[in-house]
């Protein structure tokens, strides 16, 4: 995948956990264009590994001299977070991909009601620069642990006025989806990003009171999760691949300089989907995109995410 040479340009610490980056094309040109909802995936040195996170663009899509993105600190990640947080700074080059949105706005929607948990802001920060600027009927709902954890909170303020509805656990404030959910007209669409728990309850909320599919949107990437070391074998490359615990399998064959596909690195887009030839032991599917039917089948994993925990695993790569 090709990559922009870019520079930190500003980086700022906006709550005790969330870091905003401000990045700018190495040669002063301006960067690609991109649309609310985008990500980017930034490629990070740590100690001589690749690692290469999933992080949404959140400035203005009109405004492309600078890219920003924030950064939750995670401590008990594989070091992405925590590299982003303690090793990246002003000046630094680093390389990220050309903007991908797998989170797009419905633009023929007739209103939309965007709801953020915690850092699941940051998509919808360029998401409300594109509904302003079209004039569209949106309200933003924003629930976040405590004051101190409320990242932007008065940037939204400013952007939203009295579009934006927070929610701070703390205090004892709830949203109440399905009174919100309930009681929207026809043409809605709704769109959430937040923990694994809220953009459930979101989806079968709004499943639950007839929403139909294509009106209900979530951006819910997946942390690679660690696991038992194992072996794949690649049929075309000809060539076994030991996965480490802390990696995930698309990092170890990029690491052996397989080249191979991907666009959110998060278990969503199926764009990595590899078709599994032989296996002896099960796959440990941690994606979104595979069907029951297709994780039950063993014939296809996505590297991204997902593990195996047998002696053999042969790969279609
Ligand atoms: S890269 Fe998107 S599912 Fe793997």
């Amino acid at each position: 995948m090709s990559m922009i040479n870019a520079i930190v340009a500003a980086v700022e610490q906006v709550t005790p956990l969330v870091k905003h980056f401000t990045f700018v094309k190495e040669d002063g040109s301006k960067l690609p264009p991109f649309s609310g909802g985008s990500h980017v995936v930034v490629s990070m040195d740590i100690g001589g590994r690749v690692h290469r996170n999933p992080y949404s663009l959140m400035g203005s899509p009109e405004a492309t001299d600078a890219y920003h993105i924030s950064v939750r600190k995670q401590e008990n990640s594989r070091g992405g977070s925590v590299f982003m947080h303690e090793h990246v700074t002003v000046g630094m080059p680093i390389k990220i991909t050309y903007p991908v949105n797998l989170f797009s706005l419905a633009k023929k929607g007739h209103k939309h009601i965007l709801i953020a948990g915690g850092i699941g802001i940051t998509p919808f920060m360029s998401q409300i620069a594109d509904l302003n600027r079209l004039g569209a009927d949106y309200e933003m709902h924003y629930a976040f642990r405590s004051p101190e954890h409320g990242a932007f909170v008065e940037q939204l303020k400013k952007s939203c006025s009295s579009r934006l509805h927070c929610y701070i656990d703390s205090q004892g404030e709830q949203l109440d989806f399905k009174a919100l959910l309930g009681d929207q007209p026809l043409g809605t669409h709704v769109y959430v990003c937040g923990p694994s728990s809220m953009v459930t309850v979101v989806l079968e909320t709004a499943r639950n009171l007839g929403w139909p599919e294509r009106h209900i949107h979530n951006e819910q990437f997946l942390s690679p999760p660690v696991g038992e070391p194992f072996n794949i074998q690649l049929a075309k490359s000809n060539i076994e691949i030991q996965v480490p615990a802390d990696m995930s399998m698309l990092e170890a064959i990029e690491a052996a300089g397989v080249e191979a596909d991907y666009l959110c690195r998060g278990g969503v887009c199926g764009r990595c989907e590899l078709q599994v030839l032989e296996t002896d032991g099960a796959i440990l599917h941690n994606d979104h995109f595979l069907t029951d039917s297709e994780k039950v089948s063993c014939k296809k994993i996505m590297p991204c995410v997902s593990r195996a925990n047998g002696k053999r695993l042969l790969l279609d790569l």
